[in-house]
């Protein structure tokens, strides 16, 4: 069975752990620890019922927001294991998140990057969450890649 639960400090080590093994964008723990301190609500974490996490989604609220921009979320990673995928497990933790952003922090809207090449990203916030792409980032990615920039309404 997995539980779908906000993330705690002691899960930071299994965020980081899940991140290395699915993601080539990697982060110092000091990151994920600003995340977890700043925005206790809105990172999550899959746990099976041995108490691996087994997914996560890494969040924040933007905090270099334009004078008159509303407040908006950013998702900075998410990731689930390879044998827990196509379960559901991203499509909840990514509305867990959205959820919280809104309820805590009134956030107008999340934002994201995914690599053009990520059709199995794509298609979870395109067409299973209803993102849209507001714009192009060129060479976004340290290998070159472009990113999408992705958006959706929280209200
Ligand atoms: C992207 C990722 C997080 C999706 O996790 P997941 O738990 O398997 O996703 P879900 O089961 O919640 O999928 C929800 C929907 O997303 C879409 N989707 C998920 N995987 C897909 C795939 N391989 N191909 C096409 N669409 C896919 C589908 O629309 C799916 O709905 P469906 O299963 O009813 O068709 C996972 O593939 C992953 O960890 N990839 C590596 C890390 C990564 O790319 N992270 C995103 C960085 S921007």
């Amino acid at each position: 069975m997995i539980t779908i639960r906000v993330a705690r400090i002691e899960d930071l080590m299994g965020m980081q752990a899940c991140n290395l093994q699915n993601l080539p964008e990697n982060y110092q723990m000091k990151y994920y620890l600003y995340h977890g301190q700043t925005w206790p609500g809105l990172s999550y974490v899959a746990e099976d019922d041995k108490g691996r996490i087994v997914g996560y989604i890494l969040a924040k609220m933007e905090e270099e927001v334009e004078s008159g921009e509303p407040p908006h979320g950013h998702v900075t990673s998410i990731s689930v294991i390879r044998s827990y995928r196509r379960l559901g497990i991203a499509k909840k933790l990514m509305i867990q998140s959205q959820e919280a952003m809104a309820a805590i922090y009134k956030a107008a809207y999340v934002s994201l990057h995914v690599r053009k090449s990520n059709r199995a990203a794509i298609g979870l916030y395109r067409d299973t969450l209803g993102f849209e792409v507001h714009n192009v980032e060129k060479g976004y990615y340290a290998d070159g890649e472009d990113a999408f920039g992705m958006r959706l309404s929280l209200k």
